[in-house]
């Protein structure tokens, strides 16, 4: 299958499963042999990923690899440090470069640890998730989480190129595959109609063809970042879902053993979005529901207790892009059109929440 090249801020992304030529090319370009290259894995990106690039790429037998454990209570400045320290220990000068070859933990932590290390050092993405592959291996953002709240330390710093391989999804469990997922139908719905047409009209446990997914989800969110790379304006529609779908993530993991996972949250927060929308920004009904009824059938309906909207409000009122009582939106007109700054009142994300709580069949 032809590989797919989409150019971003001072970067390219290729994508397909057999962009393994590009890297080397890449990596022979930056003459790997005087420099030394390091690959940040986790312990399932090492096991399921490295080996394919070791046997399609004879230069990754001579990178020095560092692993953390998988998860994203990982995500943190402890982490960090230990790295850091890995990377002074093993020689790593402002010529050598990260690999970061996982899910958007991975990208997220490694991306910090490369800009910060000797005052940034280059660094590389290799997504292994469908979410980092879509979104979070994309667009600069980079950071750390701090006492349960999520990406409180960080920076923007581009990565030197991405580079997607799709057969890597092969290895990836079912719910992380879902996870991504909601990333995929918020793109669809946010950029123009006849994407989400072409989605809803598959079902997700059927997609084989997930290339053709990956080109035009990376593609819509690459979009919105060349639009507003530092994240001041039009490229908060990509936050659809994600103001309460933060808070809904953030509130599961600090009270689920098994907490949720940052695309299952969002899918709660697209259909509380999604009910706000219709209530405040004209989201004509019909659309509404063919979205909403599109995500449950994918997900599993998560239960809130009495007690938890107001806890999840106190988390929403922490985020970064809400200011005291003030909650801001980006809310859907219609599929392919939003708002942005949206400022939605308490009781209406109040009356979301128990509307998502109440499609529990
Ligand atoms: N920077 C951004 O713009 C941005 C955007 C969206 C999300 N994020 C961040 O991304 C993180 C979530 O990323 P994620 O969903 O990729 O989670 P993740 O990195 O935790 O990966 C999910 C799980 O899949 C495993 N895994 C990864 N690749 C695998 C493979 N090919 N086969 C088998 N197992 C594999 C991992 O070890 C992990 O257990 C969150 O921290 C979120 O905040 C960042
Ligand atoms: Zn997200």
């Amino acid at each position: 299958m032809k590989q797919t090249i989409i150019n971003s801020k001072g970067y390219s992304i290729f994508i397909g499963d057999d962009v393994y030529e590009t890297i080397r090319s890449f990596l022979y370009q930056y003459e790997f042999s005087e420099h030394k290259v390091f690959v940040l894995v986790d312990n399932n990106s090492r096991k399921y990923c490295l080996p394919r690039l070791m046997s399609n790429i004879q230069l990754f037998q001579k990178v020095h690899i560092l692993e953390i454990r998988d998860g994203e209570e990982n995500k943190t400045i402890d982490t960090c440090q230990q790295l850091w320290q890995d990377l002074a220990e093993n020689n790593a000068d402002r010529n050598s470069m990260l690999i970061n070859l996982g899910g958007g933990v991975i990208s997220d932590l490694g991306g910090f640890v490369a800009s910060t290390f000797k005052r940034g050092i280059r660094y590389l993405n290799i997504p292994t998730t469908l979410l980092s592959m879509v979104d979070a291996s994309i667009g600069g953002k980079v950071g750390v989480d701090m006492k349960g709240l999520k990406n409180q330390v960080g920076l923007f710093s581009n990565p030197q190129v991405v580079f997607i391989i799709p057969e890597f999804l092969e290895t990836l469990p079912q719910r992380q595959l879902f996870s991504g997922f909601s990333e995929v139908i918020k793109h669809s719905v946010i950029y123009e109609k006849h994407y989400w047409d072409e989605l809803s009209a598959l079902k997700i446990s059927e997609i084989t063809n997930w290339k053709e997914i990956i080109d035009w989800s990376a593609e819509i969110k690459n979009y919105f970042i060349m639009e507003d790379p530092l994240d001041t304006g039009f490229r908060k529609v990509l936050n659809f879902g994600h103001t309460i779908g933060h808070a809904v993530e953030t509130f599961s993991l600090q009270n689920d053993d098994h907490p949720l996972l940052h695309g299952e949250a969002v899918a709660i927060g697209l259909i509380c979005e999604l009910y706000i929308s219709g209530k405040q920004a004209k989201l004509p009904k019909n659309e509404m529901d063919e979205i909403i009824s599109f995500i449950m059938s994918a997900f599993r309906h998560y239960s809130f207790r009495s007690g938890n909207f107001d806890l999840i409000l106190d988390f929403m009122k922490h985020d970064k892009k809400n200011s005291g009582d003030k909650f801001n939106f980006t809310l859907l007109t219609s599929i392919g059109n939003s708002l942005i700054n949206q400022e939605v009142d308490i009781k209406l994300i109040n009356e979301s929440l128990r509307f998502y709580q109440s499609l529990k069949s």
